[in-house]
């Protein structure tokens, strides 16, 4: 199979109304949503007939007439006022199982193969990682993870602030520090940089010498550039850390941070100059883009060089792109970054395919988000007011998955408890973020997250661990049996595990997540009904082994859609 369903369904009916004149209409097939309306539904012949203002019921019968579903469909009928309802056999429904049960990949087609930079996690080194680099991280990574899945080349960029006159601050800071305490004062980052700060704000010299390290740290200086690397070092290890226990795949290598383009920030300038773009204005260099006007109505500017000679966000932003396009060969980039920076990354966009740093054909995507909101709808804070540290943060996660568990196996060993209640923790922080829209704010509650109902991660992971229990039940499973779909619950199971593939490649065009999560939990709900309605041990011959590559093909789907976002399962818990 080449195609998705949708895919296959699509192609079949657009030629179909090409057959009868409309060529370039397009389809629009999608799942039916109600069982009277058969299985999927195409919907294009309404528009097709519209704009040439024809009867949309004698095209749709004109268009059925044309179309070749032989071996896929068992039912064709035109509904309303040109609705086409297609019912899958149940035959070919089997052997999409069949087929996604006797390939690695589940049978998901692959598209054509694009190198993909992401960027994502990208916090500032100054400080501890806090809640706010959660969302960029956990969405990223399951991009990332997906993007590899269909076969894409993923090249994942840590876009680190390492850069800037806060560093200046922090190297002097660590001189005065490592000769009280050494070490130990970097091992709460927080700390350090609130003591650096107010160092900073009460004592006019030593504020002095953070600016004078600014600029030997950017004049290349070598000590001030060892002290500072230093910093980078702890820092990046903080990060590590809460990636290791994450489970995010971001490496060391993926690390790029603002100072890798510091070379390039005055050629770019200069480069933007020559080309006429940046102009001088008040001492500084800016770009007027047209597309981007004022209320007043006047082009909005873009700085790219502060009056001081300084460079900005922006600037590295654009040597960015230079390399990721001129160098990495990226023919898309996600950025998966804060929606509050939807503006910069249009303004970025717009001036790099303007530069000729970007072609048209080159996909820039800003991957924006919401922010995370408390129980009580304001920014999510601690009870005093403080950004919640990350650590602080799966810390509870993991103590409160912890009890949970403890509660349902009072006997289990300590251990096991353990392993069971870093995969939920964990799982259920980052299943919560993933699950909702990100475009949207959300609400990050402790309870709603890890309850085992509804559609969480816990539920899923449940899920995943009833049908592994199955298979403990059973001596001898017959691996190259039919699968024969009879009962009207088997049918949807079966319906819904046909449609893996058009998810994963959701959340892949739209860079949304989200699509997964809500596949992944309409299948194990049309699982428990299966599950319900008919019997797997019980049953005998062949419809039990039928029954039992459904619940295989379940069990693999669920296991690959959870790892695709990067969530653990367990065979017991
Ligand atoms: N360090 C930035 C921040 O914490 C995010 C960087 C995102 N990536 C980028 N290429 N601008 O807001």
């Amino acid at each position: 199979m080449k195609q998705t369903l949708i895919e296959l369904l699509d192609t079949r009916v657009r030629a179909a109304l090409a057959t009868v004149g409309c060529t370039d209409a397009p389809a629009i097939v999608t799942p039916a949503g109600r069982p009277e309306f058969g299985d999927y539904q195409a919907n294009g012949v309404m528009a097709a007939a519209k704009s040439r203002k024809m009867n949309p019921r004698q095209l749709a019968e004109e268009v059925v007439a044309a179309l070749d579903l032989e071996g896929i469909a068992s039912k064709v009928e035109i509904a309303g006022p040109g609705f086409i309802n297609i019912t899958l056999s149940p035959e070919y429904l089997a052997s999409l199982m069949t087929n996604a049960l006797g390939n690695s990949n589940l049978g998901v087609p692959l598209p054509p193969a694009q190198r993909v930079v992401i960027d994502y996690s990208s916090p500032n080194l100054a400080k501890e990682m806090h809640v706010g680099h959660l969302r960029s991280t956990i969405i990223g990574d399951a991009l990332a993870r997906v993007l590899r899945f269909l076969g894409h080349t993923v090249i994942a960029q840590n876009h680190v602030g390492d850069w800037g006159t806060q560093f200046g601050m922090l190297t002097a800071y660590l001189i005065e520090a490592e000769q009280e305490g050494g070490e130990m004062v970097l091992s709460d980052l927080e700390d350090f940089y609130r003591r650096a700060k107010r160092r900073f704000d009460e004592d006019a010299e030593f504020a002095d010498r953070a600016r004078e390290y600014v600029v030997k740290l950017q004049g290349g200086d070598a000590q001030v550039r060892a002290l500072w690397q230093k910093f980078l070092d702890i820092s990046l290890h903080h990060c590590e850390a809460l990636y290791l226990r994450l489970g995010v795949t971001l490496k060391r290598e993926d690390v790029r941070g603002e100072s890798a383009y510091n070379d390039d920030l005055p050629v770019v300038v200069a480069d933007l100059q020559a080309k006429g773009l940046a102009v001088e204005s008040q001492g500084a260099q800016v770009v007027f883009l047209d597309e981007f006007k004022n209320k007043e109505g006047e082009p909005q500017a873009y700085i790219v060089r502060k009056q001081d000679g300084g460079y900005l966000y922006s600037t590295s932003d654009l040597a960015a792109v230079r390399y990721r396009v001129g160098i990495l060969k990226a023919d898309r980039v996600l950025y998966v970054v804060d929606a509050r920076q939807a503006l910069h990354f249009q303004q970025l966009f717009t001036l790099s395919r303007k530069a000729g740093y970007a072609t048209e054909a080159t996909q820039l995507e800003h991957v924006g988000f919401g922010v995370m909101l408390g129980d009580d709808g304001r920014p999510f804070k601690t009870r005093s007011g403080d950004t919640v540290k990350l650590v602080d943060l799966l810390q509870e996660a993991e103590e409160r998955a912890f009890t949970l568990v403890s509660e349902k196996n009072e006997a289990m060993p300590k251990a096991d408890r353990q392993t069971i209640a870093h995969a939920v923790g964990i799982g259920a922080v980052k299943y919560a973020d993933l699950s909702k829209n990100r475009n949207s704010d959300y609400m990050f509650s402790w309870n709603s997250m890890l309850s085992f109902e509804g559609n969480t991660a816990p539920y899923l992971q449940y899920a995943y661990t009833r049908i592994q229990s199955v298979f403990r039940k059973v001596q001898t499973a017959d691996e190259g049996a039919a699968i024969a779909l009879t009962e009207p619950a088997e049918r949807q199971l079966a319906l819904e595990l046909a449609r893996f593939a058009d998810a994963v490649h959701a959340v892949s065009r739209e860079a949304a997540p989200h699509f997964l999560c809500g596949y992944l939990y309409d299948l194990a709900t049309h699982f428990m009904r299966f599950y319900e309605a008919c019997p797997v041990l019980k049953s005998e011959g062949a419809v039990r082994d039928s029954r039992l590559r459904l619940c295989r093909l379940t069990a693999d789907t669920l296991n690959t859609g959870l790892g695709l976002l990067g969530i653990e399962t367990l065979d017991v818990m």
